[in-house]
C-alpha cells in the first residue's frame, strides 16, 4: 500500500495562501457580467444545455475503489451541464476550455460545504484537458487578476485603443515575461472537439478516494472520439449547441467514467495539477457508465427549459463527502471562490 502523509493533500494555508484566495475572489467578481439583470457565472458562462442522465456504479474487484459513491454498483440520477469556459457569447468556432459539470442526484452523507440550498447531491466537476494550466496560487492569480482587467475593460466598452493596447499588452506578458503562466493557459483553452458529446474530460486535479488515497476523474465517451473528432470543431458560432441537440435528438449519449489511483507520490503529485498523471503511470479503473438520456422531439419552450436549468444550476467540488474531499492548494482555493461567486449570482 501507498505510503501517505496522515492529512492528504490538506497541506496547512501556509504562507499567503488566504490572501491570494481573497484576491482571486476579487478578480472573479469583476470578471462576472451581467446580463438580462442577472449576473453570469465568473467561469464557464455559456451553457450548452443541462441534461438529465444516470449515473451507473459498476461492479469493481478493486477494494480500494470501493467508498463513498463507489461504494457498491447501484444507479444515481444525475444532472449534467455541458460549458464553454470563455465568455458568454463565445463563438464556437474558436478554441476553448470546455466542462462537463456533473450532479449526482440522491447521494446521502454530511457534505463539506454547506449553504447550498440542495439535499442529498454531490458534484463532479470535468474539464476537456488532462492537466490543469497553473499549480501555483500565487501565479494563478497573476493570470487571473490579468483576464479580469481584460474581461472587465471589454465590458465596459472601452474603447478600440484600450482594446488594442489590451490585446497588446497580452502579447507583450506572453512573450516575454510570463511565457511560462499564458502558454499552457492558451493550450488548455484551445480545446475544438466536433460536438461537447466527442470530447473528453478529466477533474485535472485529485480528489480523495477513502481516507488515505488520492485520486482523479476521467470521462471519455464510448465509443472513444478519434483525433479528427477531438480537433475538427465547429463551423458555426453556436455549433456546439447544435452538435449536441442534434446528437441527444435520437439517442442517448455514453461516457465511460474511470478514477486514476495515484500510484506515486512524488512523479504523481497531488499539489500541482500540471502534471500529467498518465504519463507518469498512474493506473486508470472504469467504476461507472453514464447515459445521458436521448431527448427527442422537443418543443422550443422544453429547449428553453433545458437552457434555463443550465444557468440556474451551480456546481462545487467541494459538494462532496469527506471520502471525496478536493486536494491540494487549487481545489483548497476553489471552495471559497465558487461560494462567493454563487452567492452572488443568486442576490
Ligand atoms: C483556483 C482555480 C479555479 C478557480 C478560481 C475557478 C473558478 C471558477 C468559478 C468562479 C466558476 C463559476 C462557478 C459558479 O458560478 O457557479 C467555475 C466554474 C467551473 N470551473 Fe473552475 N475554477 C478553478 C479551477 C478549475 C479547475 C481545476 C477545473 C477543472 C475541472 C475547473 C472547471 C470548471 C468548470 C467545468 C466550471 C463550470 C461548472 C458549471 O457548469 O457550472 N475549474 N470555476
Amino acid at each position: 500500500m501507498l505510503k501517505q502523509a496522515a492529512h492528504l493533500g490538506e497541506a496547512p494555508v501556509g504562507g499567503n495562501e488566504e490572501e491570494l484566495i481573497s484576491d482571486i475572489i476579487k478578480s472573479n467578481e469583476m470578471m462576472m457580467e451581467r446580463v438580462d439583470g442577472g449576473l453570469k457565472r465568473a467561469q464557464h458562462p455559456k451553457g450548452h444545455g443541462c441534461f438529465e442522465a444516470i449515473f451507473e456504479v459498476l461492479e469493481t474487484d478493486q477494494e480500494n475503489l470501493k467508498f463513498g459513491i463507489f461504494d457498491k454498483p447501484g444507479a444515481y440520477p444525475a444532472l449534467i451541464r455541458f460549458s464553454n469556459g470563455a465568455k458568454s457569447d463565445d463563438d464556437h468556432k474558436d478554441g476553448d476550455a470546455h466542462g462537463m459539470a456533473i450532479k449526482l442526484l440522491g447521494v446521502s452523507g454530511e457534505k463539506l460545504i454547506s449553504g447550498t440550498g440542495e439535499v442529498d447531491t454531490h458534484d463532479i466537476v470535468l474539464l476537456d484537458n488532462e492537466t490543469f494550466f497553473e499549480g501555483d496560487l500565487e501565479q494563478f492569480s497573476i493570470f487571473n487578476d490579468l483576464t479580469a482587467e481584460i474581461a472587465s475593460a471589454r465590458r465596459n466598452g472601452e474603447d478600440r485603443l484600450q482594446a488594442v493596447l489590451n490585446g497588446l499588452w497580452l502579447k507583450v506578458f506572453r512573450k516575454l515575461f510570463r511565457k511560462d503562466i499564458l502558454t499552457p493557459a492558451l493550450e488548455t483553452s484551445n480545446q475544438q472537439p466536433v460536438s461537447p458529446l466527442r470530447a473528453k474530460y478529466w477533474s485535472t486535479t485529485p480528489y480523495l478516494l477513502g481516507d488515505n488515497q488520492a485520486v482523479k476523474y476521467v470521462a471519455i465517451p464510448d465509443p472513444e472520439p478519434t483525433v479528427s473528432e477531438l480537433t475538427d470543431g465547429v463551423s458555426s458560432p453556436d455549433g456546439l449547441t447544435e452538435s449536441l441537440r442534434s446528437s441527444l435528438k435520437d439517442s442517448d449519449a455514453i461516457f465511460s467514467f474511470s478514477v486514476q489511483v495515484q500510484n506515486d507520490i512524488v512523479k504523481q503529485p497531488v499539489e500541482d495539477p500540471t502534471i500529467n498523471w498518465s504519463d507518469a503511470g498512474a493506473k486508470t479503473y472504469p467504476i461507472a457508465k453514464i447515459r445521458i438520456s436521448m431527448l427527442g422531439d422537443l418543443s422550443e419552450a422544453e429547449w428553453a427549459e433545458i437552457q434555463a436549468r443550465s444557468e440556474a444550476i451551480s456546481f462545487n467540488p467541494w459538494n462532496v463527502t469527506a471520502h471525496h474531499r478536493p486536494l491540494g492548494t487549487i481545489n483548497r482555493a476553489r471552495k471559497l471562490v465558487y461560494q462567493e461567486v454563487l452567492k452572488l449570482r443568486r442576490r
